[in-house]
C-alpha cells in the first residue's frame, strides 16, 4: 500500500556500512524511503544500530538516530532479508586498488553472489561504488550466472558526487544526479527515489555513466596538478600563487574550485581512482599520459615539501611539530593522507615527529604508532625545531601565534596549505614558508 505522508516511497536496500553507503541510506531514509544498510560487519551494524557511526562525518549520526527512530531505517547484518524486503538495492561497498592499479572488485562480487542467491522477484541493483567504467556490463553477466532465468532484474549506475566532510550536504544538494540505465523501468524507479532532490537529472547510458564518476575525480585531481605546477613556476618567478588563483577562477570557463595550491591531494578517492583510471585506460587501448602526470605532479609536490624543510634546518635529530594529518579538514581519514608519505620522508632523515590533529589522530594512530601524539597544537610548538601545517583545519587558523612563537625553539613555520599571510608572519618575526607565494 503507498505510504500516505510519503507517496513517492521506495523500499531500498543498501550494501555496504562504509561512508558511502551510510549516507546513501540515512539521505535516502531523510527523503522519506524506508531503507534497510546491510554490511557483514557485526561492530560496524551494532554500532550505527545505537546511532554511531564508525567514521567522523558532520551531520551523519544525528540522522542515523533520528531516521531509526522514525522507523525508516534499519542496520543489519542479514543481506537475505534485506533483498527480499526491497525492490531497489543498492551496491556501495569499497574498491580498493591493488598495486597496480587494478580496482580489487571482491566486495562488488560478494555483493552480487549475496544478492543473486536472495532474490526471488524483480529487483533494480544500482551500482553506487566508483567502477571502471563496463563493470556494470560484467555486474550483469556474473548475477545472470547466479539467477534462474525466470528471475528478472535491471541494472543502473548511479555515481555519487559525496565528498567527506560535507557528504550530507552533498548528497542532499547536489550539482546534479547522474542515472545511467538501460530500461524505462530503470529511469522511473530512480526517477521517483530522487523525486524530492531539487537537481539536473541526467539519463544516460550505463557505461557514460561510469565514465562521469571517473572523469570528474581525474578532472578534479587535474585542476589541483595543474596550480601546484604553476605554484612552482610562482616559487622561480616571485609571483604569488594565492593571486594566480583567483585571477584563473574568476574566468567562468575555469571556475574559483579546486585551485589551492599546496601538498597534492589525498584521500581515499582521487589517488585511487585516478590509478583505476589509468589503469583501465591502458587496458582497453588508450595510454592516459595525461593523468600520469597530474600523478606524478602529486607525489613530487610532497618531495618538494620535505626538500623546502631539508633545505632550512638539518633535519637529523631535529624535532618536527605537525599540526594536521587528515587528508583534509572534517574528517578523520588518513588514507593515503599527504601527511604519511611526508612524515615517513621527514623520519628517514633522521627527525623526531610529535603531531596534533582534532579528529584523526586515533586512525592516524593504527599507520603511524610510532611518533608521538599531543594534546593540541601548543604542546606540539614546544621546543620543537620548526612547525609543519599538512591540514587546514580552522583551528589552527585561529592560534595563538605569538604564544607558539615562545614556545617553538626556533621561530620556523613550513605552511603546507597556505593558511597565513607571508607577510604577517614576517612582522610576528618567523620564517614563514608556504607553496607558491615568497
Ligand atoms: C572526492 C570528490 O571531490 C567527490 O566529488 C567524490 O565524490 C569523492 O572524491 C569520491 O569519489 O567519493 P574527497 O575525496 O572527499 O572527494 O575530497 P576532496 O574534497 O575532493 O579533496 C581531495 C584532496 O584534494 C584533499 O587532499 C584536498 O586537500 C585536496 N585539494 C582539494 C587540494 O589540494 N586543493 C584543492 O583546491 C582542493
Amino acid at each position: 500500500m503507498a505510504n500516505t505522508r510519503y507517496p513517492h516511497q521506495v523500499k531500498i536496500a543498501v550494501i555496504g556500512a562504509g561512508p558511502v553507503g551510510v549516507t546513501t541510506a540515512v539521505c535516502f531514509a531523510s527523503l522519506g524511503h524506508k531503507v534497510i544498510c546491510v554490511d557483514y560487519d557485526h561492530e560496524k551494524i551494532s554500532s550505527l544500530a545505537k546511532g554511531k557511526t564508525p567514521f567522523y562525518e558532520p551531520n551523519l549520526a544525528k540522522l542515523v538516530k533520528l531516521n531509526c527512530q522514525a522507523e525508516r531505517l534499519k542496520f543489519s547484518n542479514n543481506i537475505n532479508e534485506a533483498v527480499k524486503d526491497s525492490l531497489v538495492i543498492f551496491i556501495a561497498v569499497g574498491t580498493p586498488t591493488q598495486s597496480n592499479g587494478e580496482p580489487d572488485l571482491t566486495y562488488i562480487k560478494n555483493a552480487i553472489k549475496a544478492i543473486g542467491s536472495a532474490m526471488t522477484d524483480y529487483k533494480l541493483i544500482v551500482e553506487k561504488s566508483t567502477v571502471p567504467v563496463m563493470t556494470c556490463d560484467w555486474i550483469k553477466s556474473t548475477l545472470n550466472r547466479y539467477l534462474p532465468k525466470n528471475i528478472k532484474f535491471d541494472i543502473a549506475y548511479n555515481p555519487e558526487f559525496l565528498r567527506e566532510g560535507c557528504a550530507v550536504r552533498d548528497f542532499l544538494n547536489p550539482d546534479r544526479i547522474v542515472l545511467g540505465v538501460e530500461t524505462e523501468k530503470a529511469k522511473r524507479l530512480l526517477l521517483k527515489i530522487y523525486q524530492p532532490i531539487k537537481a539536473p537529472k541526467l539519463i544516460t547510458d550505463i557505461r557514460s555513466a561510469e565514465l562521469i564518476k571517473h572523469s570528474a575525480n581525474a578532472f578534479l585531481a587535474t585542476k589541483i596538478s595543474f596550480i601546484n605546477a604553476i605554484a612552482n613556476i610562482c616559487e622561480l618567478t616571485g609571483a604569488d600563487i594565492e593571486k594566480v588563483a583567483l585571477g584563473l577562477g574568476f574566468d567562468k570557463r575555469i571556475g574559483p574550485y579546486f585551485l589551492k595550491a599546496g601538498i597534492g591531494f589525498g584521500g581515499f578517492c582521487l589517488p585511487k581512482d585516478l590509478k583505476a583510471f589509468i589503469h583501465q585506460a591502458k587496458k582497453i587501448g588508450y595510454n592516459f599520459r595525461m593523468l600520469q602526470e597530474v600523478e606524478r605532479i602529486n607525489i613530487t609536490q610532497r618531495e618538494q615539501f620535505v626538500k623546502k624543510i631539508a633545505g632550512q634546518l638539518k633535519l637529523k635529530g631535529k624535532q618536527i611539530g605537525i599540526l594536521g594529518l587528515s587528508f583534509k579538514p572534517n574528517t578523520d581519514d588518513v588514507r593515503s593522507a599527504p601527511s604519511i608519505d611526508i612524515i615517513k620522508r621527514l623520519k628517514s632523515a633522521g627527525a623526531k615527529i610529535k603531531a596534533y590533529d582534532p579528529k584523526a589522530m586515533v586512525q592516524a594512530k593504527k599507520i603511524m604508532p610510532d611518533i608521538q601524539y599531543c594534546e593540541n597544537p601548543y604542546e606540539v610548538a614546544q621546543e620543537s625545531d620548526c612547525l609543519v601545517i599538512l591540514t587546514e583545519w580552522k583551528i589552527f587558523q585561529k592560534l595563538d601565534l605569538r604564544k607558539i612563537k615562545r614556545l617553538l625553539k626556533k621561530p620556523i613555520i613550513f605552511d603546507g596549505r597556505n593558511i597565513f599571510a607571508p607577510e604577517k608572519m614576517r612582522r610576528l618575526g618567523f620564517i614563514y614558508q608556504s607553496i607558491g607565494r615568497l
